[in-house]
């Protein structure tokens, strides 16, 4: 049976990735992000495999109008990964809403997408949900982003939750990449020689790259039929 798979922050990184696979496979893809121009690249490089709508997932009104929008094409699995990694915290003057925002998209924006799908989604043998944590939800993220990293953590405890709730029709697992070589690291990957010092931390020697993500995510979402509550670390062995 084909399927027909939601991906959020689909525009770029982990997400495009996966919905490269996707169309790869036959499937067809549901790409949203807030990201106009992203979306209409990747549309064009996709085909007629894949639509796409600017969705914030942080904007409540936003994610019940797109899910109304997909209550009959048949939807049938969802990868949550639409993220940001937020700015940097300081302590000693904390910006809340800045706070707050990290937490609206990287939990709240994933707890209402993954409602809408279920409203709109129909059975398929191996439906089921990706969240996408990180391992920074087990090691607290990097200097200065404990927000972010809060945001992970919480992901994790979501999918426990989530895969609970759901069972037996709808199973649900996470993702926790280590350091992926997408543009979300720019933030943090400023000086020239970032990308080789953050290597030398890693036991596989090198950043991962989007489609080593995306390839597990294929995994869990069609060929994990007894996999449910699990978190996978695809890090290169780093902790
Ligand atoms: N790259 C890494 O090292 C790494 C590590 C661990 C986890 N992750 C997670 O993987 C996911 C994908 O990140 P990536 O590395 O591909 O980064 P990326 O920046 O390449 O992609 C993120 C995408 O999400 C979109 N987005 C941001 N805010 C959004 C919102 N409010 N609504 C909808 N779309 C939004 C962006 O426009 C972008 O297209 C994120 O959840 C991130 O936290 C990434």
């Amino acid at each position: 049976m084909s399927a027909v798979v939601l991906i959020t922050g689909a525009a770029s990184g982990i997400g495009l990735a996966v919905a490269r696979r996707v169309v790869a496979r036959g499937d067809r893809a549901i790409l949203w992000d807030v990201s106009q121009s992203g979306l209409d690249a990747a549309t064009a490089e996709l085909g007629a495999h894949a639509t796409s709508r600017v969705v914030d997932v942080a904007d409540a009104e936003a994610v019940t109008r797109a899910g109304e929008a997909i209550e009959n094409v048949g939807v049938t699995h969802l990868v949550n990964n639409a993220g940001i990694l937020g700015q940097k915290t300081n302590w000693d003057a904390l910006d809340v809403p800045a706070v707050a925002r990290v937490m609206a998209v990287n939990v709240v924006g994933f707890m209402q997408v993954a409602s809408v799908f279920l409203k709109a989604r129909v059975a398929h043998p191996s439906a089921g949900i990706v969240n996408m944590a990180s391992i920074a939800g087990e090691n607290g993220g990097a200097p200065g982003f404990a927000a972010y990293g809060a945001s992970k953590g919480a992901i994790m405890a979501l999918t426990r939750g989530m895969a609970r709730d759901l069972a037996p029709e709808v199973r649900v697992n996470a993702l926790a990449p280590g350091i992926i070589d997408t543009p979300i690291q720019d933030a943090v990957m400023t000086a020239p020689d970032s990308r080789e010092k953050a290597a030398e931390g890693i036991p596989m020697a090198r950043l991962g790259t989007a489609d080593e993500v995306a390839q597990a995510a294929e995994w869990l979402l069609f060929d994990a039929p007894y996999t449910t509550g699990e978190i996978i670390r695809i890090a290169g062995g780093r902790r």
